[in-house]
C-alpha cells in the first residue's frame, strides 16, 4: 500500500533524514517513535508531499498503492490528500480556524471533496462527530473552537480526517497535548477506526507505551535515522539499542510487567 523506499530527506541542501525506509500493508498500524529532532515529522511530511520550502526529497521514492507521489502534480496531491491520505496534528485546535463554528468549517471541508448539498454535508458532520464519541454532534457544529476542550478538539480534528474513509491516517502526536484519560480513550477509538475502515496508520509518538499499545510495527528514530525496528513484542522484550531500552524505562512497570494499557 505505501512504500517509502529509502528516501533521504534534505533542509537546505543538508540531509537530515537518512536512508529512510519503510513497506506498509493494508489496515497495519506502525509507530514512529523518537526523541525531539530525530526526523518524525519529517517524514510524515515527506508522505504528504508538505515540506516546507527549504525542504525536499533528495533520494529514493514514495510509493501510494504502486505509484510515485512525488511526481504528482500540486492538484494531484490536493485530491489526494484530505481523501486518501488524512492527517491528524498535534493539537487539531490550531488547524481550525478559532473565529469561525465548527459546522460551518467541517461543512466546507466536506464540500470540497464530495459534491452533495450543504444540508446533506451537514448530516454527514453530525454522524463522524457522534461516531467519535462526541455526544451531541449538532451542539458541536453550532460551537466555536474555544468552548471545546482540547480532547474535543481532537477528535474533531480525528472525525474530520475520517469523514472520506482515508487509506492512510498520518498522526502526528495526535495525543501529546491531552491529559492521559483522554489519550489513552482517543487511542482506543483510533485503533476501532482502523479495525472498522480497515485504514493504514502512522502514529508519531514520544510514547512508547502508546506506540506498544496500538501498533503492529515501532520504528525507532534517532538523528534521522532508524536505529531500531521491529514487531511491539519485540521491541518491548528484546530491544537491541541503547536508545530504545532507555525509552522502555520510561514506560511504568506494574507487577514486575511493563504498564501498557
Ligand atoms: N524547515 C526546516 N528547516 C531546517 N531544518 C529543519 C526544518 N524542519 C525541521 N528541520 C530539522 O530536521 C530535523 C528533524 O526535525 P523533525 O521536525 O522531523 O523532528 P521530530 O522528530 O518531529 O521532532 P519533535 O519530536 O520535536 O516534533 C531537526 O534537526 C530539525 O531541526
Ligand atoms: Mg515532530
Amino acid at each position: 500500500m505505501l512504500d517509502v523506499n529509502h528516501i533521504t530527506v534534505e533542509y537546505n541542501n543538508v540531509p537530515t533524514l537518512i536512508d529512510f525506509n519503510l513497506h506498509m500493508d493494508k489496515g497495519e498500524i506502525i509507530s514512529l517513535v523518537g526523541e525531539s529532532g530525530s526526523g518524525k515529522t519529517t517524514v510524515i511530511r515527506a508522505i504528504l508531499g508538505l515540506l516546507p520550502q527549504e525542504g525536499s526529497v533528495a533520494e529514493g521514492d514514495i510509493l501510494f498503492e504502486g505509484r510515485s507521489l512525488l511526481g504528482y502534480s500540486e492538484k494531484q496531491m490536493n485530491e489526494i490528500r484530505g481523501t486518501d491520505i488524512c492527517m491528524i496534528f498535534q493539537d487539531s485546535g490550531a488547524m481550525i480556524n478559532p473565529i469561525r463554528r465548527i459546522g460551518s468549517q467541517f461543512e466546507e471541508y466536506i464540500l470540497l471533496h464530495e459534491k452533495i448539498s450543504r444540508k446533506e454535508a451537514h448530516q454527514k458532520a453530525v454522524r463522524m462527530l457522534e461516531a467519535m464519541r462526541l455526544p451531541d454532534g449538532e451542539n458541536i457544529m453550532r460551537s466555536y473552537p474555544f468552548q471545546l476542550s482540547g480532547g474535543m478538539r481532537q477528535r474533531v480534528g480525528i472525525a474530520m480526517a475520517m469523514t472520506f474513509q482515508p487509506k492512510l491516517l498520518l498522526a502526528d502526536e495526535p495525543t501529546s497535548a491531552l491529559d492521559v484519560t483522554t489519550q489513552a480513550q482517543i487511542v482506543r477509538q483510533m485503533v476501532e477506526l482502523n479495525h472498522e475502515f480497515d485504514t493504514s496508520v502512522i502514529i508519531v509518538t514520544h510514547n512508547l507505551g502508546v506506540a506498544a499499545y496500538m501498533s503492529h510495527r515501532i520504528l525507532v528514530m534517532q538523528n534521522g535515522r532508524v536505529v531500531e525496528e521491529g514487531g511491539r513484542e519485540q521491541i518491548l522484550q528484546e530491544p537491541s539499542c541503547e536508545y530504545t531500552k532507555k525509552l522502555l524505562q520510561a514506560i511504568p512497570v506494574m507487577d514486575g510487567e511493563l504498564y501498557v494499557e
